[in-house]
Parts: C-alpha cells; structure tokens; sequence
C-alpha cells in the first residue's frame, strides 16, 4: 500500500513555492535558491525534506523566528576555512551560501571547510554536495539537528539525525552522490508509516525502555529512531555534532530546537558543515574523472545476486526519478500535497493542480 500521488510539473511545484517564499517577504533571489533546493529534492524523490517541509519554514517564517530579510555573512576565516552566521535566514539560503563559500576557498587552497552557525534545518544534504561536483569538486554536507535518535545503550534520544551527503564528480557518468540520515532513516519516514498506519521494521525505533518497537504512533514522543547499523551510525552522528555544531559554534544536542514543534519566534540554532575537495588541484581532473567512470561501470557490472536486476551506485535511483521528474512531472505523495495545500491556504494562494488528486 502507498500514498496516493498528484503528478505536478517541475515549474508549477517551483512557481507554488516561489509565491509562498514571496508572501513570506523572501527577495526574488533567495525565493529562487530555496525553491531549487526544495523541488530538486523532490525530484530526486526525496520527499521527506523537499517541498513538504515548505509549511515549516512559513510557520517559522511568519513567526519571526526566520528572518526574510536576513543575510549570512562570513564571521571569521582562514585561507581554507570560514565560520558563517546564518543570523535566521532560511536554511537553504545560508547553506548554499557556505557550500558557494568552501568551493572558492577550495579553488583557492585544494580544500576547504566552511562551519555554519544560526542556520535552521537545511532540508536534504545531497543539494550542497552536489553544487561542488558541478564544480569538478568533490563535496560534503552535513548538519546537526534536534536530538531524536538513540545510541547503543540509551533509552531516549540523545544525538539528531544527523545527515550526510557526499558528492564526487565522474566524466560521462552521472555523479556519484551519498544522501543519508545517521539515523536508519529519517523521521519523515515513520511519519508516511504513520498516515499508511503500518508498523515499521523492528530495526528503526526503540521504545522508552530502549527496546525495539515496531510502533510507529510512539514516534517521537515515546520513541526514539535507531541509528544505522548500531555503534557505526551513532559514531558517524558524533563526528557530524562535532564538525557542523560544536567546531561552527552553532548549538549541539539540546540547544538546537525544533524547527516543527518548537514556538515559531524561536532561533533554532541548528549547525551544518560543508567540506570540499579541489581535485584538480591534486590529480588531473580528466584522468579523475575517467576513473571514476570505470569504478561506476565496473560496479554496475557486478554479477547480481539471485533475484536482484541490478547494482546500483549511490545516487543513482535519484537521478533516474530527475530525469523522469523533468520529463513526465513529479508524482507528489499525498502527504506533500496536503502540506502544501496548508501553505496556500495560510498565505491565500491557489494553484489548480492542489486540487487534482489522482
Ligand atoms: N536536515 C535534517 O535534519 C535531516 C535529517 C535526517 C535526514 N535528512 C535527509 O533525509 C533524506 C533521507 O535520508 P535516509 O537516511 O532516509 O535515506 P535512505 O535510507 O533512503 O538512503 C538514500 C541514499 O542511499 C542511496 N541508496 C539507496 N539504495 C541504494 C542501493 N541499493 N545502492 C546504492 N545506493 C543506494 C541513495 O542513492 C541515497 O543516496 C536525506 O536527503 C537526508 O539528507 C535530513
């Protein structure tokens, strides 16, 4: 059983946003850049943090606790590195503005850190990574986020879900491109079980005892998500609340808040990282690039187990679900659709396909 879909174009998703985001007293620029960064991610089929998130972000928007007019600036920097404040502009405006950041950094010294402070939720990861493969550079994204997941050992949340994303530029090939929660999945994931009302695989929440719990209702008030395999994803989020919250001087654990629950006037402080690798600067670029699309093809040519059609490398089913996205239309699940009907009515927007479930 799946959630219905509502099949929309790229340009009527993005033409919907933009108008919130200007309700919302965003310039042009900044409406554009959080717009791309929110339907790309639905076109990867990542709709757990793409346009869905949209409502968020307005309530917060409107609430004051994400200013419209603010405008991220570096706050201190080296030759390869630089802390940017985000003073509660919307996340995905001071993300791409640290990632645009490291990758001139990068060009300029080989590689690059950039750690963010007062930002918000920054959506998907992958966006970021990406921006330095375009780049002919190899990037990474991550970010901090109010404590929701267990550890080996803890009965109640004690890190976020930490994402990650790591992008790396191939030549022919699409590129290779990671985006993953440190959590076995990402919250939005127990909450379309919850609308499916089904029970989640025993490997994703444990109950206040700290015990698996196939429930997805406990979630998140009596329930904690699992991070992946164990000690390796819980040790993956420590590194991630390190480099994008206490290294950036952004909040870490339980000064992050929330930025769905918590009083919309409310900073919520969250923390992000952007690392980049100039490789050309290190490795001819053409021969980089070569390799890599012979370890891609060389994979995919991998003998399959019984039963499976095929290998694939990470990023590929997203950029499968884009280029079909871009030709045929996004199939938005209802549980973004109804979120986005909520943000037109909050701001009195219509847009025809809202009401064309199908
Ligand atoms: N901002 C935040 O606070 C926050 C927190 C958690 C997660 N997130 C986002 O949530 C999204 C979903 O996270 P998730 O952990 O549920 O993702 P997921 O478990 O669906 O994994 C997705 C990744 O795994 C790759 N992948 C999947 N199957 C594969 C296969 N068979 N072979 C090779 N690669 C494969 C995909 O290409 C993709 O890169 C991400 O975009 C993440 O950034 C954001």
């Amino acid at each position: 059983m799946e959630l219905q879909t509502t099949l929309v174009s790229v340009s009527d998703l993005e033409a919907l946003v933009m108008a919130a985001l200007g309700k919302c007293g965003l310039s042009e620029a900044d409406a554009r850049t959080t717009t791309d960064v929110l339907v790309s991610t639905d076109a990867f089929g990542v709709f757990t943090h793409g346009t869905k998130a949209l409502r968020g972000y307005v309530r917060r928007l409107r609430g004051g606790g994400l200013k419209a007019d603010a405008r991220p600036e570096i706050a201190s920097e080296g030759p390869a590195w630089a802390i940017v404040d985000g003073h509660s502009a919307v996340g995905m405006v001071t993300s791409v503005f640290a990632m645009n950041a490291a990758i001139t950094k990068a060009k300029a010294t080989g590689m690059a850190y950039v750690g963010v402070r007062n930002s918000c939720h920054f959506g998907a990861a992958g966006y970021y990574a990406l921006m330095a493969a375009k780049a002919g550079m190899i990037g990474m994204a991550m970010a901090n986020d109010i404590p929701s997941m267990a550890v080996p050992g803890a009965r109640q949340p004690v890190l976020g879900t930490n994402p990650f994303a790591y992008a790396v530029p191939a030549g022919q090939e699409d590129p290779i491109f990671l985006d993953i929660a440190s959590s076995a999945v990402a919250g939005g994931k127990v909450r379309i079980y919850q609308a499916l009302n089904q029970k989640v695989p025993d490997t994703w929440l444990v109950d206040q005892e700290g015990l698996p719990t196939t429930d997805p209702w406990l979630y998140p008030q009596s329930a904690s998500l699992m991070p992946f395999a164990g000690h390796k994803g819980y040790g993956i989020a420590m590194m991630i609340e390190t480099l994008a919250g206490v290294l950036s001087g952004a909040a870490a654990r339980w000064g992050v808040k929330s930025w769905i629950d918590d009083d919309p006037s409310w900073a919520t402080q969250h923390g992000a990282a952007f690392l980049v690798i100039d490789v050309g600067q290190i490795t001819p670029i053409q021969l980089f690039r070569e390799r890599v699309d012979a370890m891609i093809r060389e994979i995919r040519a991998t003998p399959k187990a019984k039963g499976a059609e095929r290998v694939y490398l990470p990023g590929e089913m997203e950029w499968q679900r884009r280029r079909e996205a871009r030709t045929k239309g996004i199939a938005l699940p209802a549980d973004v659709v109804d979120s986005l009907r909520g943000v037109a009515e909050d701001l009195g927007l219509t847009a025809a396909w809202l009401g064309d479930r199908t």
